[in-house]
């Protein structure tokens, strides 16, 4: 793969906490030219994660701002935005990223995040991974997939972008529904980031 990102596109400054399988989705359709964007920083909330050497193998920019190195929310966030600001990036993307985030008014309705249910249901603090989808199947849902919202200030809530559906099967383990929901998710995040660069 040969990143080439031409400058004047709008600039993406994605957030990990993990193996960055959504950053590698989204580069992806960037290098396909499926999605009319570059990627301008990736910032990740951990060291030693397997996102971080997807960026590096994709020659992205990347950056770790541990959030165990700080005492609060507030001067996380700050450290966060100060970084995102240096990258001149126009769009926020959460991408498996796992830390809350203050948003100062600059950038409301700047950072979208992605969840792996149908959100207002199956989020918030601590609800990721594979405890998503055991929640679903735990509740009988035969529903399930992903949203894709603005991010507020707190967990995996904001007003809603997109959803994509999926259904749960009688004989679903959380590994089965969350590779059916991250085929949707695949999708989903292109197609909403899309539709909020042409609102901006
Ligand atoms: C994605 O499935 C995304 O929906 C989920 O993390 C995964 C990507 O992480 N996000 C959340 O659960 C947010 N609450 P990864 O890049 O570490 O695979």
């Amino acid at each position: 793969m040969t990143p080439q990102q031409p400058p004047s596109k709008a600039r993406l400054a994605i957030l990990i906490s993990g193996s960055g399988s959504t950053l590698q989705n989204l580069a992806q359709h960037i290098l396909d030219g499926k999605l009319s964007a570059s990627i301008a920083c990736v910032i990740s909330s951990r060291p030693d994660v397997y996102g971080l050497i997807r960026a590096e193998n994709l020659h992205l920019p990347h950056e770790v701002i541990n959030r165990r190195t700080f005492p609060d929310t507030a001067s996380f966030s700050d450290a966060i935005f100060s970084q995102i600001l240096k990258c001149h990036a126009d769009l926020v993307i959460m991408a498996g990223f796992l830390s809350l985030l203050h948003i100062p008014p600059p950038f409301e309705n700047r950072v979208l995040n992605i969840h792996p249910a149908l959100l207002p249901k199956y989020g918030g603090r601590g609800m990721h991974g594979l405890k998503v989808h055991q929640a679903v199947i735990d509740a009988g849902e035969s529903i399930s997939g992903c949203t894709v919202h603005y991010a507020d200030n707190q967990y995996d809530h904001g007003p809603i972008l997109l959803q994509r559906t999926c259904p749960v099967l009688p004989d679903d383990t959380a590994e089965k529904l969350a590779a059916r929901v991250f085929q949707q998710e695949c999708l989903a995040y292109p197609e909403a980031i899309a539709q909020c660069l042409a609102r901006m």
